[in-house]
């Protein structure tokens, strides 16, 4: 498991751990958010001495003790974030996406037992020419962030091509849950409406997203890792509940029971209008449609941040 200590990946090990997996967790702790977060995502994980953590920069650590034995590659290690991808900032999305899956991939490729399951992002689509996105639409990423993650899924069907890896592609679309990151809007929101402080909202509020829960995500990993024959084409991973920025504000405000003071700010660049995944392709490859509809998974988001953030 790459980037074990995110809130994705820590979700994933979580659930991998209590099936009975050994999980080899690998994580740098980068600093784009605080790091004693992610110390605490991995709580429960180093309990379990079925857990095995490296503290170590997959740009640079030796791969092949890392792949040791290891039948699946959970690759979810990434510089996330559309808003920060711009200008300088590139650098370490195009060092932590793009070059490190591509080291990544080269190792995989020397241990033809092993497959992988690779974290894309509905970022890959841009502003999409319909909603819901099929597989088969057009991708035009709209941020850098998008290009990168655009980048590692070439590089995944490139050496599925050429060397017969068997790489998974997977395209998320906005996770949320508990432990989500605290940049996010639904974390975001939640603490705005616990502690009245303004939320700062870019844009009108118009703007549609494809909420996923966390748990469906692992679900589709698991699914993923599976399935007999691995999908060659990416899958999208998306919740099915398409819902504007304003009609979040106040779902969250219902779930949280005080409403969610708003700061207007203008749209940022790389920000797009409206994501929506269709998913029949993982129903038919994979067996997989989420379960958590939109209200009961922030249900489970809010109480997850009474109980854990003070
Ligand atoms: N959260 C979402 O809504 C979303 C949507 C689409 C795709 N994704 C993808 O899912 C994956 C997980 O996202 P997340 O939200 O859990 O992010 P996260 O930042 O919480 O987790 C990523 C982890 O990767 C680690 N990491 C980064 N570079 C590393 C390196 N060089 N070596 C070792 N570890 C490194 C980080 O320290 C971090 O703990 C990412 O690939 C992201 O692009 C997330």
């Amino acid at each position: 498991m790459t980037g074990a200590a995110g809130f994705i990946g820590s979700t994933l090990c979580d659930r991998l751990l209590s099936l009975g997996w050994q999980v080899r967790g690998v994580d740098a702790f980068v600093d784009y958010y605080d790091v004693s977060i992610k110390r605490r995502n991995l709580q429960r994980a180093l309990r379990c001495d079925a857990f095995q953590l490296c503290d170590a920069d997959l740009r640079t650590v030796p791969l092949e003790p890392l792949l040791d034995g290891v039948d699946v590659v959970f690759h979810l290690a990434a510089q996330p974030g559309v808003r920060t991808s711009w200008a300088e900032g590139f650098a370490a999305y195009d060092d932590h996406n793009v070059r490190m899956t591509q080291r990544l991939l080269e190792a995989v490729r020397a241990q033809p037992s092993t497959r992988m399951v690779f974290a894309s992002s509905s970022s890959v689509y841009g502003n999409p020419p319909r909603v819901p996105t099929t597989e088969a639409d057009p991708t035009r990423p709209f941020s850098p962030y998008g290009v990168t993650k655009l980048a590692g899924e070439h590089l995944c069907r490139a050496y599925s091509d050429n060397f017969g890896v068997i790489v998974t592609v997977l395209r998320y679309f906005t996770v949320y849950g508990p432990r989500q990151r605290p940049d996010m809007a639904i974390h975001r929101l939640v603490e705005s409406a616990r502690l009245g402080t303004p939320f700062t909202l870019f844009g009108d509020g118009s703007q549609v997203r494809d909420f996923t829960f966390v748990d469906d995500v692992v679900a589709a990993n698991l699914a993923a890792a599976a399935a007999e024959a691995a999908p060659t084409d990416p899958v999208n991973v998306a919740g099915g509940s398409s819902t504007t920025l304003l009609e979040l504000v106040n779902i969250v405000g219902d779930a949280v029971g005080q409403p969610v003071p708003v700061e207007w700010l203008p749209a940022q660049p790389g920000d797009v209008a409206r994501t929506g995944g269709d998913v029949h392709r993982a129903a038919s490859l994979l067996g997989w449609s989420p379960a958590v509809t939109l209200e009961q998974g922030v249900a489970r988001q809010v109480e997850w941040h009474r109980a854990t953030l003070v």
